[in-house]
């Protein structure tokens, strides 16, 4: 079972400039919400309510403002700093205190994730996790931009950004690992990129014979929001879905509400926070169910 998760949403962001010289590339519009409200609400649809954001130091007030602690919408939100992005096993050395003695899943402030029977696959393996580590796979077209598992026989290799590789399948940013992961990632030395590197995080956890890998089928949408193209691209796929079935993606209030997080009462307060936009006559139309 994994109670708690972590969000990162550090980094530069630096192929989204020159926005992000401003802005936190997470807190940037994809469709008609913050980026990071796509991945908060996998979270969330997966019954985690007590998590940790880690965000650079100069957008703390930019998370705080939007999100707050959570409570409005149902969950507990705690704030950590990262203050250069030194790869994504530092979250568990800078969330050692949070995790404790826990599992935990980590989610990229950046992923996005949505398709039929995706949460319910998401949760069984959730709910089933007891210790080691359990990564997501998807296929894509462009692997060398990713963590690839190549896979031979029984034999597996994993490998970071290939120029060269016969295989499709790629390491996604949701990761769920067991309690000793805070202490395995602060004995991971830095890469040539000078950043602790989750493939060799991963790597420890293969070695024991202590890794699973679940593939994310064709059914499911994991898309990329690492440049700008990318954006517009994975925000007009939202866009069509949302206009075609009239249904909010990662509504993190609407996900709340139904799960009966929260009552009317803070549903309005949420609303009147927003203020007027199609998000919010989005609320105000579930609030007269
Ligand atoms: P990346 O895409 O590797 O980096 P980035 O978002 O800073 O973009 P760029 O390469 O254009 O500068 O990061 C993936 C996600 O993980 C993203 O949401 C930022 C986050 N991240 C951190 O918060 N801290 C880190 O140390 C790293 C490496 C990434």
């Amino acid at each position: 079972m994994i109670k708690k998760g972590i969000i990162l949403a550090g980094g530069n962001g630096s192929r989204v400039g020159p926005s992000t010289k401003a802005i936190s590339k997470q807190l940037i519009p994809l469709a008609d919400k913050p980026i990071i409200f796509y991945s908060l609400s996998i979270l969330m649809l997966l019954n985690i309510k007590d998590i940790l954001i880690i965000v650079k130091k100069e957008d703390l007030s930019n998370y705080k403002k939007l999100l707050g602690n959570g409570k409005d919408f149902g969950i507990k939100i705690n704030y950590a700093i990262q203050d250069k992005p030194r790869g994504l096993p530092e979250a568990f050395i800078i969330g050692k205190k949070f995790i404790k003695n826990n599992n935990v899943a980590l989610i990229l402030g950046d992923n996005f994730f949505h398709g039929q029977g995706l949460i319910e696959l998401l949760n069984n393996k959730l709910v089933n996790f007891e210790s080691g580590a359990n990564i997501f796979s998807y296929n894509v077209r462009n692997p060398s931009a990713y963590g690839v598992i190549e896979q031979n026989k029984k034999k597996i290799k994993i490998i970071e950004k290939p120029k060269k590789t016969n295989s499709t399948k790629v390491i996604t940013g949701l990761y769920f690992f067991d309690k000793n992961v805070s202490k395995l990632s602060s004995k991971l030395k830095k890469s040539k990129r000078g950043e602790l590197e989750i493939i060799d995080l991963i790597k420890i956890y293969l070695k024991k014979n202590k890794l699973t890998i679940t593939e994310l089928g064709r059914g499911s949408a994991w898309l990329d929001t690492g440049t700008s193209k990318d954006i517009l691209k994975a925000g007009n796929y939202i866009e069509i879905i949302e206009e075609r079935q009239n249904q909010k993606i990662a509504c993190i209030e609407e996900i709340s509400f139904r799960k009966k997080w929260i009552n009317r009462k803070l549903l309005n307060r949420r609303i009147n926070f927003y203020g007027k936009s199609e998000y919010t006559s989005y609320l105000t139309g579930i609030l007269k169910e």
